[in-house]
């Protein structure tokens, strides 16, 4: 297993480019079970869950044609299975994103429940909910959801009493290829819901509202097959912002989007860290300190839980006391012990943890536990004095594209080893 090991105290500059949205390629790859045809997909980061989620498809029937570049044509005219297996959907979640998309395409549906993560329960209740009031047939056997809409699903009024993005992007899917029309009430409204409401429009579904809490859905009989462009990871992008901070350095972004990252450049700003917004870019000069400041995760346009981990890294070496309150998910500070062993100064209480900012992290021999914690510990660890060794990394893998080569040109020392 790889590891990653990294010489802290090197100040950041330069330039770093972001890469596609994993989150908002992985909803889309799911949606071409919903075309019949030809796919093309560019800006699609190469990043493990996409190699997942690609293998999920291959299993369903599609076939990959090409991956060159950052351009993937995925054919879907002969998508005959309907099973999303254990081992694809425990590796990654968002598997289940094939859910609605195979019972609206097939009529059936037969996919593992994802079961306990490293981040908390994460059940699936409101997707299954959802799909029921649209007129499947739902049961639970063997560790597997069974669905079963042999003449199709129906448009319904659905309402979520928590607001959960990929199911939101499920029933979307779903609804789009459904008999009439599907309202979704407290839908998600994060960039990567907008994003897959509009190229299901392109593809000839009637979407409305995305963007609020309310989406309209009209269904078609048939979609045609997607072309689109993906955007940029505003999770990366908020991941490479801290890392110019809590390194003191002076980096500029490109190829994002700073309105997707306004709650993250509030704090950073009330912080007292310089962050300025341009067209495409951003740009972050540290070097002058920063001081503590409180965060509560919410669904977007609140700030993003994927930002959490990071921004406690940011905050251990923060001036004053920091409150983060973790509202999205109940076992989120993985990151927390990891921390405290570089000398960070944490104490969690339930959903909340209180980060006094400490002079100096010394490196230390990590393990990521997560994706999003192990952004953070790679955070710290550059901020370290010394040397830090991160294991487990194929967590960072996941969901970010080659993550020490951008650090690497960047000024950090941080090098891979198998
Ligand atoms: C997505 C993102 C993930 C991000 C999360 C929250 C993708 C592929 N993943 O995950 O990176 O951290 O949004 O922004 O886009 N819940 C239920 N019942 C359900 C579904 C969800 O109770 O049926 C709860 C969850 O346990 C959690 C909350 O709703 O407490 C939000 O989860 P959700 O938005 O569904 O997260 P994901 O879509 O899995």
């Amino acid at each position: 297993m790889d590891k990653l090991i990294i010489e802290g105290g090197q100040p950041l500059k330069g330039t770093v480019g972001i890469s596609g949205a994993k989150n908002a390629v992985l909803p889309i790859l799911a949606a071409t079970l919903l075309t019949s045809g030809k796919n093309i997909i560019s800006g699609v980061p190469r990043v493990r869950d996409v190699f997942t989620m690609i293998r999920l498809l291959s299993e369903l029937g599609a076939k990959l044609e090409s991956f060159e570049g950052d351009t993937i044509v995925i054919d879907t005219s002969k998508v005959n299975h309907s099973e999303a297996p254990y081992d694809l959907v425990s590796t990654m979640r968002a598997s289940c994103l094939v859910l609605g998309p195979l019972l609206a395409r097939l009529g059936q549906a037969k996919v593992s429940l994802p079961g306990g993560c490293a981040i908390g329960a994460r059940p699936m209740d409101l997707h299954i909910k959802g799909l029921e009031a649209m007129g499947a047939r739902i049961e639970l056997v063997q560790g597997y959801i069974q669905g079963a809409a042999e003449k199709g699903l129906n448009g319904n009024r659905i309402y979520f009493d928590t607001v959960t993005v990929t199911g939101t992007a499920n029933l979307m899917m779903a609804a789009a290829l459904a008999d009439g029309e599907t309202i979704l009430e407290n839908a998600a409204r994060e960039p990567e819901i907008i994003f897959l409401a509009d190229v299901l429009g392109q593809a000839g579904a009637k979407i409305a509202g995305q963007g609020s809490d309310v989406i309209i859905i009209q269904g078609a009989a048939a979609l045609k097959p997607i072309e689109c462009r993906i955007f940029p990871d505003r999770i990366e992008a908020g991941t490479f912002l801290i890392a110019a901070a809590i390194t003191g350095g002076d980096v500029e972004i490109t190829h994002c989007v700073p309105q997707h990252l306004e709650a993250l450049i509030h704090k950073l700003q009330e912080a007292g860290i310089h962050v300025e917004a341009g067209d495409g870019t951003l740009r972050v000069k540290g070097g002058n300190g920063f001081k503590s400041v409180n965060v509560k995760t919410q669904p977007h346009p609140g700030f993003p839980t994927d930002l959490q981990a990071q921004t406690m890294a940011l905050m251990t070496v923060a001036e004053g006391q920091s409150i983060i309150v973790e509202n999205v998910f109940e076992n989120r500070f993985m990151h927390a012990a990891e921390l405290s062993r570089m000398g960070a100064d944490i104490v969690l209480d339930g959903h909340t943890a209180i980060v006094k900012g400490v002079a100096e992290l010394s490196g230390a021999p990590l393990m990521a536990t997560d994706l999003r914690a192990s952004a953070s510990l790679v955070l710290a660890a550059l901020a370290a004095k010394g040397e830090s060794v991160i294991s487990r990394v194929y967590h960072i893998d996941r969901g970010y594209e080659g993550i020490e080569k951008k650090l690497v040109k960047l000024g950090a020392k941080i090098r891979r080893i198998k």
